[in-house]
């Protein structure tokens, strides 16, 4: 079977079986290709929400298949490939968290999503990318323990100016290993090209940007702009489907280091198999983290209004 007969086959399944396939941006554009959804983590999860199928297939990773659950729990969620996880969300556990916050009792944590479905249990508040800097500006304390990811922390104090935000060491090796001098390197070499990048990055590479934002935001950047050129400073899945968008502009990738072999872990194959039964994994979750995981869910909802 060539990609276009597995093509063919997965949407004839998908069909026959009621499932809604969402695929996050990251994934290959084979992959988007036959899902009903595609988009950032926030945006998946709620989609999610809307439709009427009983079966979620996420092709992501871990961390967004769990805030699938948590948003629609009377679904059956499959995550197409069960080893992808996400090292920012591996990173820290529970415990660890619980430890934080008797030693910062004042003030409020504040999780990117990129965090498991346990920890959530623990956090005050969530955010996405694109939310947090108006969610942290809506909070009332001024004390603020952001977790996990100290880039898109630094990006947030920045832009926040009023709070006092607490950073741990933590975030995603793929987008912090773009060092400044690459960057600047990139930029010498497209000086026509707009930089645009993600907050996972590094401050130092952030700041030399023209727009910093998340996977959704760089898109949208890049569809509105009327220039011609960028470099994109995300996963290289963004710079291909844009290709794909805007044939009549350049993108280029700021680093071939931007790849996330767990984004890239879900094949058509991976997902013909979750379909006919054989593959995937469904997520489970306990009453009790769905209830206290959710909290912290809802407040990011309330918060972003
Ligand atoms: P989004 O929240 O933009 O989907 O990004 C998720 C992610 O893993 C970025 O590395
Ligand atoms: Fe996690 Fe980084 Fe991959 Fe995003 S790019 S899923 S933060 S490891």
């Amino acid at each position: 079977m060539n990609i276009a007969q597995l093509q063919q086959e997965i949407i004839k399944l998908k069909k026959e079986k009621d499932v809604c396939i969402l695929a996050h941006s990251y994934q290959a554009r084979e992959i988007c290709e036959i899902a009903d959804f595609t988009g950032d983590s926030y945006k998946l999860s709620v989609d999610a929400t809307k439709v009427e199928n009983k079966t979620i297939l996420l092709c992501g990773v871990r961390f967004m298949a769990e805030t699938c659950k948590l948003l629609s729990p009377e679904k059956t969620v499959i995550l197409s490939a069960p080893n992808a996880g996400c090292d920012m969300a591996d990173q820290m556990g529970r415990d660890d968290l619980l430890a934080l916050r008797q030693q910062y009792p004042d003030h409020t944590v504040v999780a990117y999503v990129n965090t498991t479905a346990a920890l959530k249990t623990v956090c005050d508040v969530c955010v996405t990318s694109s939310s947090a800097v108006q969610i942290v500006n809506n909070i009332q304390n001024k004390d603020i323990l952001f977790i996990p990811d100290c880039n898109l922390g630094a990006h947030v104090a920045e832009n926040c100016p009023d709070k006092n935000i607490r950073l741990i060491n933590g975030g995603c090796p793929i987008h912090a290993s773009v060092t400044p001098e690459e960057c600047a390197a990139v930029k010498a070499r497209y000086p026509e090209a707009l930089l645009l990048v993600h907050p996972e990055c590094v401050p130092a590479v952030s700041a030399m940007a023209d727009y910093v934002g998340s996977t959704s935001g760089i898109i949208q950047y890049a569809l509105r702009s009327d220039r011609k050129e960028f470099i994109i400073g995300t996963e290289i899945s963004i710079a291909e489907h844009l290709q794909y968008l805007c044939p009549d502009k350049t993108f280029h990738m700021l680093s071939l280091k931007l790849i996330c072999p767990h984004m890239k872990a879900t094949t058509l194959v991976d997902v013909y198999n979750c379909l006919n039964g054989t593959g995937g994994e469904e997520i489970i979750l306990d009453d009790a983290t769905i209830r206290d995981a959710r909290r912290c869910i809802d407040e990011m909802i309330r918060l972003g209004e």
